[in-house]
């Protein structure tokens, strides 16, 4: 019998091959409001502090069609985005294939579940995934993954709606339960619930920088450091 934990594994990675899958049955182009084409500020800000004398390794978590991947890609780093979605990740594929001078692996993993070896990468990135589950699965085992998976000195970036915004306030019901997708965070709120297992370098307000929905979600955005 699979335990609560797993069925809310499963649960995530249906909703997310759904929702792209209903997308892309009406449209060729991904309409999530948080959908950019150009390399969001945020993570070129992060990037440039790292000051790398070599390509990075880096992981887009939760990449969805792969346009953050390939713009840092774009800038000479090793870049692998994952997703749970293959439908996403068939986009993000397509995505790749318009671009001459981006190579990025994507792989189909699932951060709580991640099949990628220990202390992999220099930077990972999550622009909207940790936001989507953060309500219904314990922070607990997305937080061993990070730690995990990133290299010792190793950055982590996170980006989530922020309570200031008044739209995309939408529920997953799970047994008759209603949890708030995407969260909503305070301002702050990520530095407490990473800062037990990371070093705290920064946190501001930011934007869901977005080529579909003008004006942009208002979000939340921290980086932090594994010791
Ligand atoms: C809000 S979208 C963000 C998309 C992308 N990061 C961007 O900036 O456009 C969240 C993405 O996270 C993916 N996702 C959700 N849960 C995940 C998990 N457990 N592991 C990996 N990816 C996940 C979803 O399939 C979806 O593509």
């Amino acid at each position: 019998m699979s335990s609560k934990v797993d069925d809310l594994i499963r649960f995530n990675r249906k909703k997310w091959n759904d929702k792209n899958l209903s997308m892309y049955q009406g449209s060729d182009q991904n309409l999530f409001a948080w959908n950019f084409k150009e390399l969001d500020p945020d993570y070129r800000k992060v990037i440039d502090r790292m000051h790398a004398s070599h390509p990075l390794k880096i992981c887009d978590l939760g990449t969805c069609s792969g346009e953050q991947a390939i713009e840092m890609a774009k800038l000479g780093h090793d870049v692998t985005g994952t997703d749970v979605s293959e439908v996403a990740l068939e986009m993000a594929r397509r995505n790749l294939l318009a671009e001459e001078n981006a190579v990025v692996f994507f792989a189909h993993d699932d951060v709580l579940d991640s099949r990628f070896a220990d202390e992999s990468f220099d930077l990972i990135t999550d622009r909207g995934c940790f936001h989507s589950m953060h309500a219904f699965i314990s922070d607990d085992r997305y937080i061993a993954s990070i730690r995990r998976l990133l290299k010792p000195g190793g950055l982590f970036f996170v980006k989530g709606m922020s309570q200031d915004e008044e739209r995309f306030r939408s529920v997953d019901v799970i047994d008759g339960k209603e949890y708030q997708s995407p969260y909503h965070f305070r301002e702050k709120e990520l530095d407490e619930i990473f800062g037990a297992d990371l070093e705290f370098i920064d946190s501001w307000k930011s934007f869901f920088y977005s080529s579909v929905v003008d004006p942009p979600a208002i979000a939340e955005a921290a980086l932090f450091r594994k010791p």
